[in-house]
């Protein structure tokens, strides 16, 4: 298959350096050879242009929104060219970067296919609005701006308006929400699958719940959407906001590896490896590793 690799060196989004090094950190260590050992026409389309910013650019959209306007601009880029990737019939492997790109990178797919899915695999929900948010990091918004939801410049990212049903919507290895998150998913009634839910019943009947949701909900197109930070941080503390009880690698890669058999998966975004927070490369060892198993299988 053709993969299009697409850096992502944003850091905007979760305030906080680090997480912009991470494409070039996987490049150095072998991250294209990797995708093209397991059989790929790879391309390197390089890294997104972020605009320089300085802490005067923080609020000046107000309190709510740190660098809006920076990261409404990647994130256009970066839907263009995920719209481009999948027009040439390519799989893009979107690298972060915070995870305030999802928007970018879902908004390319939801232009592409009318009938598509998000998978949502993190401890986080990123379905706070400005309003909601305790932070004003928009890595935490996302998933809302996507259904709808929040203040108009993300929503019309790209495109007018709402980008995905929130019935096609699965979030998946949540562990930590906020007050106006937990709100949300009980008035849109969000397809939630906490760690409590994975450690109850385990991560294959998470995987086979959300299988029969796509095939009921007649789902034909899926963006998987993968924070590391899902992963427990006793496997993956190279990352800005951990978790604690998170999953297990090889139930991570089970799941993974449920969904990637689908063969519905059309785009994927890996976010949030932070090298500066890593221990002895710990976190970016298992991205690759990550990165090889899922190209195994495309
Ligand atoms: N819920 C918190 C916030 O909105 C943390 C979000 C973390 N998101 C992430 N993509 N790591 O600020
Ligand atoms: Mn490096
Ligand atoms: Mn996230
Ligand atoms: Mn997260």
């Amino acid at each position: 298959m053709k993969i299009n690799v697409i850096g992502v060196p944003l850091n905007l989004g979760c305030d906080r350096v680090g997480v912009e090094r991470a494409p070039n950190h996987l490049r150095e260590r072998g991250l294209m050879q990797i995708i093209r050992n397991n059989g790929h026409r790879a391309f390197d389309l390089g890294n997104l242009y972020v605009p320089p910013v300085s802490e005067a650019d923080k609020f000046t959209r107000g309190k709510g929104l740190k660098y809006l306007d920076a990261i409404v601009e990647v994130n256009n880029n970066l839907a263009e060219l995920v719209y481009d990737t999948l027009r040439g019939s390519a799989f893009p492997l979107v690298i972060g970067g915070d995870h305030s790109l999802g928007l970018g990178s879902a908004s390319g797919v939801g232009k592409c296919f009318d009938d598509f899915g998000i998978i949502w695999l993190d401890a986080h929900g990123d379905i706070n609005t400005s309003e909601t948010s305790p932070s004003g990091n928009i890595h935490g918004m996302p998933l809302s701006a996507l259904m709808g939801m929040g203040s108009e410049e993300l929503v019309n990212i790209y495109s007018p308006g709402n980008k995905v049903n929130p019935q096609n919507v699965f979030l998946v290895g949540t562990r930590s929400l906020d007050e106006g998150e937990s709100d949300l998913i009980r008035r849109e009634q969000l397809s939630v699958y906490t760690m409590e839910t994975i450690r109850l019943k385990g991560v294959g009947f998470v995987a086979e719940d959300i299988k029969r949701k796509l095939k009921e909900r007649k789902i034909r197109n899926i963006h998987f959407s993968i924070d590391v930070d899902s992963i427990d941080p006793r496997f993956a503390p190279g990352t800005g906001t951990r978790v604690s009880e998170g999953l297990m690698p090889d139930e991570f890669k089970s799941f993974v590896d449920q969904m990637l058999s689908t063969n519905l998966v059309k785009s994927l975004d890996l976010v949030e490896l932070n090298p500066d927070l890593d221990v002895n490369e710990q976190t970016s060892s298992l991205c690759l590793q990550i990165i090889d198993y899922i190209t195994s299988r495309l």
